[in-house]
């Protein structure tokens, strides 16, 4: 799964410009699944069929659903001097950006930087910072308004843990393909979605959600840890295994599902978490009242700096995430 690390999290794909991510993601799944389709939006919509023996019309319908989309910025106005000024693309920490180098669509690479300000004592406000693009002046500046960046690309790996900016969600991405590659066929028609605009609402799952219709739906997203130096109370710790959501900001998780997970993670010996995260949702949410309702919950990866420009993940997590999920998949929905 490392070479998968590397070709997921590297390609360039802010919220609305996942084209780049689905084409390689096309590729990767093209062999091991029985149909791919995109909708409107961009969501990349593959499924399995069922096992030879089980009528595909009946058989349930699960939804794995990762998203392809990162956060970033978008260029709002260039200044006579050549300088940039942006909007967040999703929840990005205004903290974590001076010094931070962003990439754009065409390659071409910024560097986020933070004005001179009377009172440099106070944390800077958004409307502070710029990016130079080290043009000399405004006509030597080959970006534009509403020309979106991503934050730096390139993997690096630290005492055996990935460090990228996009963890979230392509580490998502990456156990929902490598899932796929491990399938074996079941009882359940299997979707597995690649969304798009998940980190500025849920729009990808939104619209897939209701075109899949499912009987059941997992969302595979990063969660937050509990486990760096004064953090935040929450009982998730990189490397005890993925995290089953029992609630986010935005969703209780179906209780049957939750029940399932955790069975089946004990019968195959999957070390797991349970996960209450005090902000912030997954696709889940969405997926979750889509139609009449759907029985949905979430299979987190734990992450240190969600939403920072390097932000850092265990493989055994990762691992452990796809254990599930198979374990989840080839087996009976009917307990729900
Ligand atoms: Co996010
Ligand atoms: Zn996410």
């Amino acid at each position: 799964m490392n070479e998968l690390i590397h070709t997921l999290c590297e390609a360039w794909g802010p919220s609305g410009h996942e084209g780049r991510v689905r084409q390689i993601i096309e590729g990767l799944v093209d062999d091991l699944v029985d149909e791919m389709r995109v909708d409107a939006l961009g969501n990349l919509v593959c499924r399995v069929a069922p096992a030879p023996g089980v009528d595909p019309e009946t058989a349930p319908r699960l939804m794995l659903a990762a998203h392809m989309d990162e956060i970033g910025v978008i260029v709002t106005h260039v200044d006579e001097a050549g300088y940039l000024r942006f909007a967040p693309v999703g929840g990005v920490i205004v903290g974590s950006l001076p010094g931070k180098r962003v990439t754009f669509e065409d390659g071409s690479v910024g560097v986020i930087n933070v004005e001179r300000r009377e009172d440099a004592s106070r944390q800077p406000g958004l409307d502070h910072l710029y990016i130079d693009v080290g043009a000399a002046d405004k006509s030597a500046v080959t970006q534009g308004v509403g020309d979106a960046a991503s934050f730096r690309q390139a993997v690096d790996w630290a005492g055996g843990r990935p460090i990228a900016a996009n963890h979230d969600d392509r580490i998502g991405c990456v156990v929902l393909v490598e899932t796929l590659r491990r399938l074996k066929r079941g009882p359940n028609a299997v979707y597995a979605v690649f969304t798009v605009q998940e980190e500025i609402g849920l729009r990808g799952a939104t619209t897939s959600g209701y075109g899949v219709a499912p009987d059941a739906a997992i969302a595979i997203d990063v969660t937050g840890s509990g486990d760096t130096p004064k953090g935040m109370k929450m009982d998730v710790h990189l490397g005890k295994g993925p995290a089953i959501k029992v609630k986010d900001g935005g969703m209780i998780a179906h209780r049957g599902l939750r029940a399932l997970m955790e069975q089946r993670a004990e019968e195959a010996g999957i070390a797991f978490q349970l996960e209450v995260l005090t902000g912030g949702t997954t696709d889940a949410m969405a997926i979750q009242t889509s139609r009449a309702g759907v029985p949905a919950g979430c299979v987190s990866i734990p992450s240190r700096y969600v939403h920072s420009p390097s932000q850092l993940v265990d493989m055994q997590d990762v691992e452990g995430a796809v254990q599930l999920l198979c374990a989840v998949a080839e087996g009976s929905l009917a307990d729900l």
